[in-house]
């Protein structure tokens, strides 16, 4: 099972186990991580689950496409090059160890 590491606005980092192919949202909502509200429940439509990506995961992770560009622009916190909807990321092998960090303000 791939890991990953949320750093929280306070700098607390917690670690959850994700399923391959769930989405970095459902690891954090599924294991009481805080700060991802995910209001829409993952369909694109709210952007409370905005991350941070940490930089040597942008590449990995990739970039977001056209509709979470329009939505990451909606996002209460600060839109930064790695600013992703958790929602969108899906989890992979390849991306075990993955950190993101939680913008202080979601909605
Ligand atoms: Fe709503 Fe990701 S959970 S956009």
């Amino acid at each position: 099972m791939p890991k990953v590491v949320f750093t929280s606005a306070d700098g607390t980092q917690t670690g959850v186990d994700a399923r391959t192919g769930d989405s970095v949202m459902l690891a954090a909502t599924q294991n009481g991580v805080g700060g991802i509200v995910a209001e829409c429940g993952g369909n694109r439509s709210c952007a409370t689950c905005h991350v941070w990506v940490r930089e040597d995961f942008v590449a990995a992770v990739g970039a977001p496409g056209d509709i979470e560009e329009d939505l990451l622009d909606l996002a209460v916190s600060e839109r930064r090059p790695g600013s992703r909807l958790s929602c969108q990321i899906a989890m992979t092998d390849e991306l075990d160890g993955l950190t993101v960090e939680i913008p202080p303000d979601q909605p």
